[in-house]
């Protein structure tokens, strides 16, 4: 872990959710795993006043949540030392100037410089002016023998341009090799494997094209809604930006993307990029025949939420992939908030020989397994074709819990290794917003009727696949 160099983590956003929910949790499981480099400091940066004490009183609460963790006292001791405090106001320089000076003191004391990572754990909407902030000051400049990497959260953005201008801010102060894009779809243990599983098994990946593939679909569909803490965060974004932008189209990315050769960052980003690239932004006919956005009825009284909120919780939109090994072949993308099943997967539909259809489905939820569905004769005297599954459970029960803290696991480790494979370079988010923005804009023109459905109904079932 590069060196000797200490590594300083500084969380913007320490007693935020995102902390509270994947950072502490996560790097506590590093830790304990033994994981993380020995000489770390994690400095929380939040507004909160906070003492040192009460911030490990903060973490130690969260990790005793956190019940799935199994810790002796001693391990729980040693995270919490890592753990400062410095109070501060994203929006005030002079805060700015007692974090520099906080770090410093941290690496006199080391008696010497230290990497430092700087993590966002704040809402997007933050992110400029944090970024101004750690340019106008010499928090984040580069030092001999060390490095500097910023984390950012999806999504980066709220459309092209915005995304065009963070860059722009950002590249002043860092190169795209320190700026790490999180989404963690692709942190996720069953999505890594898709790569995995179609480039190390010749069976599929001859077959994996336009010629025996009719269609793709991609589902993030979830029982539950939003939260009355999340009204105001949620609201101004909605599900196609909140999942659509970022989560589905990785999705999409990681089935259809052509064999990387190896499995360096480099060669992985640059693929996903050029597949996200080939799908042609809709025309106005497009979006208004080829998309449907939702809004379950209840989600207007979250706290926060305006009554009169235009915001979808759901979409569906379908459309044909476009480049030479795709083309003609339709995809579905949807997502939602209070369906009536938590269901997160991937289907691959091979076109029918004989009437009949094979399929191959990545599962996140309700279990993360891979599932093939194929034809066989049925057990007996007559020649009978029945439908039958292979099926394959990625993770053993006592496994399953920890799933939800592994993504962040093993994207806060990439980070400090400094692997960028995990994470989405600006290439990516440019060719995701270019596909994204025109729908969006015609939503807010109203040119897609908003459909208030039920909570636990499907709402889109009157929009059609492209073809067949
Ligand atoms: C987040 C979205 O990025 O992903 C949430 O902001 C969504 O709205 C979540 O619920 C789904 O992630 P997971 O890991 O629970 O499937």
């Amino acid at each position: 872990m590069s060196g000797q160099n200490p590594t300083i983590i500084i969380i913007f956003g320490a007693t935020g959710d995102l902390t509270a929910k994947k950072i502490a949790p996560a790097l506590f499981h590093l830790w304990a795993k033994n994981r993380l480099p020995q000489k770390l400091k994690v400095v929380g940066f939040s507004r909160r006043a906070l003492t040192d004490e009460k911030f490990q009183e903060y973490i130690q609460g969260l990790v005793k949540k956190d019940s799935h963790i199994k810790f002796n006292k001693k391990t729980l001791d040693s995270y919490l030392q890592l753990f400062n405090y410095q109070q501060g106001d994203f929006s005030v320089k002079e805060d700015y100037l007692m974090l520099e000076e906080y770090l410093e003191k941290l690496e006199n004391d080391w008696g010497q410089k230290a990497n430092k990572l700087f993590y966002l754990a704040v809402p997007p909407t933050l992110y400029e002016g944090i970024f101004e902030h750690l340019s106008s000051t010499k928090i984040a400049r580069e030092q001999k023998g060390t490095w500097n990497r910023i984390v950012v959260e999806k999504p980066f953005g709220n459309d092209l341009k915005t995304a065009e201008k963070l860059d722009e801010i950002l590249g002043k102060l860092f190169s795209e090799e320190q700026i790490y894009r999180i989404d963690h779809y692709l942190g996720k243990d069953l999505l890594q494997n898709i790569i995995a599983f179609r480039f190390s098994n010749n069976l599929l990946e001859h077959s994996w094209n336009n010629k025996l593939i009719e269609s793709i679909e991609i589902h993030l569909n979830e029982s539950s809604g939003i939260d009355d803490d999340r009204g105001d965060s949620y609201d101004p974004v909605g599900a196609l930006r909140d999942v659509g932008q970022n989560h589905l189209l990785q999705m999409l990315a990681l089935v259809t993307m052509d064999n990387p050769m190896n499995f360096s960052a480099k060669q992985i980003r640059q693929n996903r990029a050029k597949i996200i690239e080939t799908l042609k932004p809709f025309t106005l006919q497009e979006i208004k025949k080829q998309t449907f956005r939702g809004q379950y009825e209840g989600y207007r009284k979250v706290k926060n939420v305006p009554d009169y909120s235009q915001t979808e919780t759901y979409f569906k939109i379908t459309g044909e992939l476009k480049s030479p090994r795709w083309k003609g072949v339709s995809f579905v993308l949807e997502s939602g908030k209070k369906l009536p099943s938590q269901r997160k997967e991937i289907i691959v539909t091979f076109k029918q020989t004989g009437g009949r259809k094979n399929k191959v489905v990545f599962s996140l939820e309700p279990r993360e397994k891979i599932t093939i569905l194929f034809w066989a004769k049925k057990p007996g005297l007559d020649m009978e074709i029945e439908e039958r599954e292979f099926d394959f459970s990625y993770r053993r029960e006592h496994e399953q819990d920890g799933e939800q803290t592994a993504a962040y696991e093993k994207l806060l480790l990439d980070c400090l290794t400094g692997d960028q494979t995990l994470f989405v370079s600006t290439e990516e988010v440019r060719a995701m917003w270019r596909f994204i923005d025109p729908i969006i804009r015609a939503w807010q023109e109203d040119k897609v009727p908003l459909e208030i459905h039920k909570q636990r109904e499907t709402p889109a079932n009157k929009i059609t696949r492209v073809r067949r």
